[in-house]
């Protein structure tokens, strides 16, 4: 019996997970097991020798339970402490971000969100229409004369004839959205129009396809004055500047009279920066002037009636400035690296109040 006792608890002992615990606990306390078995033996002794095995058999069979289910206890815990270990998390490390943390926001559609933003704030809607136009809408309905050289200057992309000998072309600006606006709102008509514009030229400041916003206002009595206020806020709030000189030029579009072209006013001595509302540099930055009279009546309005102010702005350009974007190219390259440094965060919403770029 000493024998037995030494040799299980040394299995016990040697014992090395809870599975290798239970099988010495099967191979002594089970049904066949050698404890057991001598229990068994108590059943057919003389009541003397009993008394003497009994309690020597029972003392023995429960060290062995006891070293047993001590040893399986300690099993347990250090079974539990390697699961811990193994299993350990790391709550300090950076929680992957959502596609709407990681994704960005194109610096057109920033700017374009931007200048709604300004616009809606003053009582503007926006306003859109096709990219594919007719030469009525693009040319002659503003007043662009057959065989004028302002035609040529625009550098149309054209389709080639349809069945009824016109060519479609890609529109050349978003002034044609003028036209089919006047068709289809009655005056008062306050919009402005984001959209892609077309025409043939690529180069560091130029691309093929590029953006422009235009502004309508058309009642009984809009004036220059009421322009050149609309274009300062503007400008202002775009630039987040408090204070912007600006400088209107006599110029000519076929579609307004009197035109004119807008500087504003900027410091450009520092190298690679243009900063607004200081210095002694002018930046031409837009177009506009009072609607022609042809205008109005192309677009079905009687020029004695109503009149009205419009305006035309490279989206891209004012994009650049404002952000210090040196390649209009990059912009249409879509290279993630570049939308990762110069895009905005999707939940970042330009508005007047929460500011625009923040
Ligand atoms: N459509 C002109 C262009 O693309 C820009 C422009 C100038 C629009 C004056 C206007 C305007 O509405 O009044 O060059």
């Amino acid at each position: 019996m000493e024998t037995l006792e030494s040799n299980l608890m040394a299995e016990i002992a040697a014992a090395s997970d809870e599975p290798a615990i239970e099988s010495v606990r099967i191979a002594a306390l089970g049904k066949k097991g050698s404890v057991s078995e001598l229990l068994k033996t108590l059943g057919s002794m003389s009541p003397e020798d009993r008394q003497v095995k009994g309690p020597a058999i029972n003392g023995l069979k429960n060290r062995i339970a006891d070293a047993l289910a001590a040893r399986k206890a300690e099993l347990k815990d250090a079974a539990t402490t390697a699961r811990l270990a193994a299993e350990k998390l790391d709550v300090t490390l950076p929680v992957r971000q959502s596609p709407a943390e990681r994704g960005r926001i194109h610096p057109i559609s920033q700017v374009i969100d931007e200048i709604a933003a300004i616009f809606g704030d003053m009582g503007f809607s926006i306003a859109e229409g096709p990219d594919v136009e007719t030469d009525h809408y693009n040319f002659t309905a503003l007043n662009f004369p057959e065989g004028h050289p302002a035609r040529e200057m625009h550098d149309t992309f054209f389709f080639p004839p349809g069945e009824d000998g016109t060519r479609k072309l890609l529109r050349t600006h978003t002034s044609p959205v003028q036209i089919r606006t006047m068709e289809t709102q009655q005056p008062p008509i306050r919009i402005v129009i984001p959209g892609k514009t077309y025409r043939q030229d690529s180069d560091a400041t130029h691309s093929p396809m590029f953006h422009q916003v235009e502004g309508l206002v058309i009642d009984r009595s809009a004036n220059v004055a009421n322009m050149r206020w609309v274009l300062e806020e503007f400008c202002k709030a775009f630039f987040e500047v408090p204070q912007l000189n600006m400088r209107f030029r006599p110029s000519f579009f076929p579609f307004t009279e009197p035109s004119l072209e807008v500087d504003i006013q900027c410091d450009r001595s520092r190298p690679g920066e243009v900063r607004f509302g200081e210095g002694n540099d002018w930046m031409e930055i837009l177009g506009c002037g009072m609607v022609h009279p042809n205008v109005l009546r192309f677009a079905g309005l009687d020029p004695d009636e109503y009149q009205g102010f419009a305006w035309g702005m490279g989206i891209d350009r004012i994009a650049m400035l404002k952000y210090g974007m040196p390649d209009l190219r990059a912009f249409f390259d879509a290279d993630v690296r570049w939308l990762s440094h110069y895009g905005f965060r999707p939940l970042d919403m330009p508005t007047l109040f929460g500011g625009l770029s923040q």
